[in-house]
């Protein structure tokens, strides 16, 4: 178990932008400060996946999670009764929510959840803040249940790994959505389905097939901005805002002015966001290297860039 010390080490840690690597009652998560985009972006760098998807977001108690997301009635119902524990609950971010929007992948929602876990709990407790956390393993490896897989997985990414012994859960959160009409389970995990049904009755769509096209859940996977984007664009054209990178640097728009790839994917959706703001029709975007997060960045642009059906 984790001293008293190696828990105020690893709160500092978080407080630095470093990685933290702890268990929760479902498997090792990969922690950083959610509320700092490069410690956010460093928990993509460290996972080597090649592209974004939204992660959760643990808080310390139900309060916490209110804070930073709209509970719908039913949504705090299921939090009253499954936090702390292995269920975690997507919902609209508030207005002030200060969750980096590299943790939402650009989303207007939100994943939070309330580990239960005495080490977990007690890193939440000191660091005070939310703390983004995948299962801590390399894209494509197994989700770690023991501190050993994590070493062995991530190697030197993480700056502390606390050791709370084994999982006793071993599988991820439930992850339910209450963005659509109906409360739907979009993942399977720890808490299992009849559970959820028997206190939500009726109430519950359990659609784990992601494959479905037009689920709820699907139509809101992704964001792309509202303005059109020309890509590996080296300089605007007239009437279009320029989203630049390292020496393409052409107005006041730059993922990283020094080339770096995870300070860009650091800033890329809160400046997509910024740049809509303004009123832009066309976001013309520098070339963006594939090397590092480069890879992940470029997937999302050319989504973004991608015809859209008509909503
Ligand atoms: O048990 C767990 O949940 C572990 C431990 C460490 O807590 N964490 C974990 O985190 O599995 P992560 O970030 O790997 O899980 C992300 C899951 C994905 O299935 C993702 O699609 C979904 O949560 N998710 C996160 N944010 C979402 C959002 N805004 N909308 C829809 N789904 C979201
Ligand atoms: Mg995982």
């Amino acid at each position: 178990m984790s001293s008293a010390s190696e828990i105020s080490q690893a709160a500092k840690a978080l407080r630095a932008g470093e990685l933290v690597a702890f268990p929760t009652e479902t498997v090792y998560g990969l922690g950083a400060d959610a509320t700092n985009d490069l410690a956010v972006a460093k928990v993509y760098e460290a996972k080597g996946r090649p592209s974004f998807n939204p992660l959760i977001c643990h808080v310390a108690d139900a309060e916490a999670a209110f804070a930073l997301g709209a509970f719908p009635a039913l949504a705090k119902r299921l939090a009253d009764l499954f936090w702390p524990g292995p269920m975690t609950i997507v919902v609209r971010r508030t207005a002030a929510c200060p969750v980096s929007m590299l943790a939402s992948a650009g989303l207007e929602s939100l994943a939070l959840r309330v580990p239960q876990h005495d080490v977990a709990l007690s890193l939440l407790r000191a660091f005070k803040g939310p703390v983004v956390a995948p299962s801590a393993n390399r894209s494509g490896g197994l989700s770690p249940t023991t501190a050993e897989h994590v070493r062995q997985s991530l190697k030197d990414s993480a700056q502390l790994v606390l050791d709370g012994g084994p999982c006793h859960i071993g599988v991820e959160s439930t992850v339910v959505s209450f963005l659509g009409d109906t409360p739907t389970v979009l993942r399977p995990g720890g808490l299992s389905g009849d559970v959820l049904q028997e206190a939500l009755g009726a109430q519950l769509d359990v659609r784990p097939n992601q494959a479905r096209p037009h689920s709820p859940g699907q139509l809101e996977s992704h964001y792309a901005p509202r303005a059109r984007l020309r890509l590996a664009a080296k300089r605007p054209a007239e009437h279009e805002v320029y989203l630049g990178f390292g020496l393409y640097d052409h107005g006041p728009f730059n993922l990283s002015r020094s080339g770096d790839p995870v300070e860009a994917a650091a800033n890329l959706f809160r400046m997509l966001h910024d740049i809509d703001a303004t009123g832009a029709s066309i976001i013309a975007v520098a070339p963006i290297p594939t090397s590092g997060l480069g890879e992940a960045i470029n997937d999302r642009l050319r989504r973004a860039a991608a015809p859209r059906p008509a909503t």
